[in-house]
C-alpha cells in the first residue's frame, strides 16, 4: 500500500490486480452488526476503497463473507414512506411502459420484505417472484401473500426458473460478490424482448457530496455508468437508457436489455451521462485523488461542531441507526459521551447498541427534549423531520453538501 496501490485482490469485474488506492478508512466494525450488550466483543476489518483503471470499478479491498453480511437482515424497506412512494411510482411508470398485464412475469432480486412487488399485484399483475437471502425479512414478504424465494440470487438459480418480462435490481448490485454471475443470472432469466430496471448510488454523488459514510462492507462496490455499461457489455447486455434520481443520496436508474440491431438513441441519457464522466476523469484515478482531503476536512468541521454544542451543555442525539450512521460515528470517534442515544424505528435495532460507537437505539416515541439531532440518516431527512414536529431545536445535516433532492449537471 505504501506505493498507493493495492495489490492483494483481484477487481471483481475485469480481473485486474493493478488496483490504485482510493481512500482509506481504518479498521471498523460490520455496521449491521448491533449489539447485544455494550460490551459484546467486534471483530474489525479493514476498510479501504479502490479504484480499477482498466474497467472503472471502485470497490472496497476486502471482501467479508456474504453469509456473515446478509443472512439476517436488519433492513426493511417498508419501514420508509420515501422507499413506499418510490417503488409505488416505479412500479405504475413500468406497467405503463412495458404495457403489463395479468399474463407478465416480473421478478424481483433482494426484494426485502416484498415492499414493491406487492404493487404490481395490486395492479393485477399476480405472476411474481421476489428472491432475497436474508430469511427474516423474505419471511415478512410470504406472510403478506409475496411469493419469495429465500436464495442468493446467481446464473445457476436463474437457469432454473422461468424467464421474465420484468426484472428489477434495486440497490443490490453492490453488495454483490460475483457481479459478472450475477448479471449472467439477469440475462439467462430475461425475456429476448424483457427489461431489466437496475438502480444503485451513484459514485459522483459519493465523491461530489462527500458521503464516505455511505462506503462499508456490505457495499463491495460503486459504480460509474461507465463501469456499469462494461459490466452489462460483458455478459451479454446493455444499457439501453441511464438517469440520475434522487433515492439514497443520488443514484443511477439503468434500464437494460438484451442487445438490438438498433443502437440506443441518445435521448435515452446514456451518451450524455457518459461523456460528462469522461469530462469529469470518473474513469481515471485523479478524479478520486481530491476525495480523502474532502473527507478529512468535513469530518474535522463537524467534530468540532458537536463537540463545541457539547462544551455549551447542549444534548445531542443522532436519527438513524443507518448502516451510513454507524460509519459516521465511527469516523468521528465518537460515542454516548457525545451523542446521548440513536432514534430508529426499526423494531429489529431498538434495544440495541451501533457497532464501535456503542451508543443505545430508542424508538422514536422516546426522541426525548434534546437541543441538537445529527441527521445520521439523512437521505430521509424530510420523511423523518416531518414526523417530529414538534422539535425547535437544530437538525444537523453531516456535512452541506448532502442535498439529497439536488440536482446537478
Ligand atoms: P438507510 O439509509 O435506508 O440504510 P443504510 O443502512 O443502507 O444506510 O437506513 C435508514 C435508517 O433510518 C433505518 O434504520 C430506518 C431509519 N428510519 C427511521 O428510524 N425513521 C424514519 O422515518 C426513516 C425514514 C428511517
Amino acid at each position: 500500500m505504501a506505493n498507493g496501490k493495492e495489490n492483494e485482490m483481484k477487481c471483481r469485474l475485469c480481473g485486474e490486480t493493478d488496483l490504485q488506492l482510493v481512500i482509506d478508512l481504518g479498521k471498523l466494525p460490520l455496521s449491521n452488526s448491533f449489539l447485544v450488550s455494550p460490551h459484546d466483543p467486534e471483530e474489525l476489518y479493514p476498510l479501504r476503497l479502490v479504484f480499477c483503471p482498466e474497467c472503472s470499478l471502485v470497490q472496497i479491498s476486502e471482501t467479508v463473507p456474504p453469509e456473515k453480511l446478509f443472512s439476517h437482515y436488519n433492513y426493511f424497506s417498508s419501514m420508509s414512506q420515501t422507499m413506499g412512494a418510490h417503488a409505488k411510482d416505479l412500479v405504475g411508470k413500468t406497467i405503463a411502459s412495458r404495457k403489463l398485464d395479468e399474463h407478465s412475469r416480473v421478478v424481483e432480486l433482494a426484494s426485502n420484505d416484498g415492499y414493491l412487488l406487492q404493487y404490481f399485484q395490486q395492479a393485477g399483475i399476480t405472476n411474481v417472484l421476489g428472491i432475497d437471502p436474508a430469511r427474516n425479512v423474505a419471511q415478512v414478504a410470504i406472510d403478506k401473500g409475496v411469493p419469495t424465494l429465500c436464495e442468493f440470487f446467481n446464473e445457476q438459480l436463474a437457469e432454473t426458473l422461468p424467464k421474465a418480462d420484468v426484472i428489477l435490481a434495486l440497490n443490490v448490485l453492490g453488495h454483490v460478490p460475483d457481479l459478472n454471475g450475477f448479471v449472467r443470472g439477469i440475462q439467462k432469466m430475461l425475456k429476448s424482448n424483457g427489461m431489466a430496471i437496475v438502480e444503485v448510488p451513484y459514485i459522483r454523488n459519493l465523491v461530489e457530496c462527500c458521503e464516505p459514510d455511505t462506503v462499508y462492507f456490505e457495499h463491495f462496490s460503486y459504480f460509474s455508468l461507465t463501469s456499469l455499461i462494461n459490466l452489462f457489455k460483458w455478459n451479454g447486455l446493455i444499457v439501453a437508457r441511464a438517469k440520475k434520481i434522487d433515492i439514497h443520496g443520488g443514484s443511477l436508474r439503468l434500464w437494460i436489455t438484451h442487445p438490438t440491431p438498433f443502437p440506443p438513441h441518445d435521448r435515452y441519457g446514456v451518451e450524455g451521462l457518459r461523456e460528462r464522466e469522461v469530462q469529469l476523469g470518473v474513469n481515471r484515478i485523479e478524479y478520486y485523488r481530491w476525495f480523502p482531503v474532502q473527507v478529512d476536512e468535513m469530518l474535522r468541521a463537524l467534530k468540532a461542531k458537536l463537540l463545541a454544542l457539547k462544551a455549551q451543555g447542549k444534548q445531542i442525539i443522532a436519527y438513524g441507526a443507518a448502516a451510513k450512521g454507524v460509519q459516521l460515528l465511527n469516523y468521528l470517534k465518537m460515542d454516548s459521551s457525545v451523542i446521548d442515544y440513536v432514534v430508529d424505528s426499526t423494531p429489529a435495532k431498538i434495544g440495541r447498541y451501533l457497532p464501535g460507537s456503542r451508543i443505545k437505539i430508542v424508538p422514536p416515541e422516546q426522541f426525548g427534549n434534546p437541543d441538537c439531532v445529527l441527521l445520521t440518516a439523512w437521505n430521509f431527512s424530510a420523511e423523518i423531520e416531518s414526523k417530529h414536529p414538534e422539535f425547535r431545536g437544530e437538525w444537523i445535516m453531516p456535512n452541506e453538501k448532502l442535498q439529497p433532492t439536488m440536482e446537478y449537471a
